[in-house]
């Protein structure tokens, strides 16, 4: 409709007002929605001088990196680069099972991480027509997380930190003279794929469920192991698959496994096994500010259920999360 025509006309030169004809921008692109509009819209506005990067924070899903690598490259022409940091995340989150610690771990490495990227992104950039400072940083924000980040659920405590707004800004601004451009911080889920589409990118990636910065560590009930994500990242994709293969995806709006390092008994053949709790969600929402759980048939849990149960071992059973938002978040964490 006109309204997001004119949306992407004014942000892109809003963009290129901002940022000038000299300085880099470094954009941390995740592969949802919400980070590739913002990268396509910025590629628009200064071409090369946008440089994507994606951390691999040992908590993506199964083949992430390399399917965003290739969706980016393919659809907006974007080189992503990939840094591959799993072990330091996966070090620095042992032994923590604290949520807000979690994401504030994972937030501070991330930055850790860009503020090498942007040193090396400078010195390569050196010499060529296209040498500047790196002097922006992109974030895809939406304005549910704006509200989220500033909303109260008691006298003192922030629903959550969203490690993608506030954080962030504050070290690398100081630190390094870092800008923060959001081109998508007013904008609603729904109001960014209708961009999306506007702005010819792909429809399998516009209706991408979203993924939370910090991954699987904020689906895993307890502490993060390189094993825990590995078996919640394959119950993850039987799950996906499922769905699917079932025509289900569009009609929901997020779904995954996550984990429960809480262990319970199960007999496998004629075997006691004590395994983990694999917690399947899925939920309807517009704003991703309330949220309402999808209706299966009984028939395609337990189908989920048989096949995780086969298929991953160290799993021993497998529970569909009835709860809206709220009383519950979307996410288990
Ligand atoms: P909740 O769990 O708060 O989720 O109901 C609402 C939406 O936000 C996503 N989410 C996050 N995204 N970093 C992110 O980038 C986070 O820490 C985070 N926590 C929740 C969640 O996936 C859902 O789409």
């Amino acid at each position: 409709n006109w309204k997001m025509g004119d949306f992407v006309e004014l942000e892109i030169a809003r963009i290129r007002e901002l940022v000038g004809d000299r300085a880099l921008v470094l954009g941390a692109v995740s592969g949802g929605v919400d980070s590739t509009v913002g990268a396509a819209l910025m590629r628009e506005a200064i071409g090369d001088r946008f440089k994507a990067i994606l951390i691999n924070n040992g908590c993506m899903r199964l083949n992430e990196c390399e399917q965003v690598k290739a969706n980016l490259g393919e659809h907006l022409g974007i080189n992503l680069t990939v840094v591959e940091a799993s072990d330091l995340f996966l070090e620095r989150l042992a032994g923590v099972s604290d949520p807000e610690k979690k994401r504030k771990i994972i937030g501070s490495s991330f930055i850790d991480l860009f503020e090498q990227e942007a040193i090396r992104i400078e010195k390569e950039a050196e010499n060529t027509p296209n040498s500047g400072k790196v002097e922006w940083f992109l974030q895809g924000t939406l304005y549910p997380d704006v509200i989220e980040s500033l909303s109260w659920r008691g006298p003192s405590a922030t629903i959550k930190t969203h490690h993608n707004v506030g954080g962030l800004p504050e070290r690398m601004m100081n630190g390094q003279g870092l800008r923060l451009i959001e081109p998508l911080r007013l904008l609603f889920k729904d109001e960014v794929r209708a961009i999306g589409r506007k702005l010819g990118i792909h429809e399998s990636l516009v209706n991408r469920h979203p993924f939370p910065g910090p991954g699987i560590a904020i689906r895993i009930l307890g502490d993060v192991t390189k094993e825990r994500v590995e078996i919640a990242r394959q119950a993850d994709n039987i799950f996906i698959t499922k769905i699917k293969e079932a025509g289900l995806y569009d009609e929901i709006s997020q779904a995954f496994a996550g984990l429960d390092t809480n262990r319970s008994v199960g007999v496998f053949g004629d075997q006691r096994v004590w395994g983990y709790i694999i917690i399947l969600r899925a939920v309807r929402t517009k704003d991703f500010m309330s949220a309402e759980v999808f209706n299966f048939d009984n028939s395609f849990l337990a189908d989920v259920s048989r096949t995780i149960c086969n298929q991953v071992e160290g799993v021993a059973r497998v529970v569909y999360d009835l709860t809206s938002k709220p009383p519950g978040t979307i996410e288990l964490e």
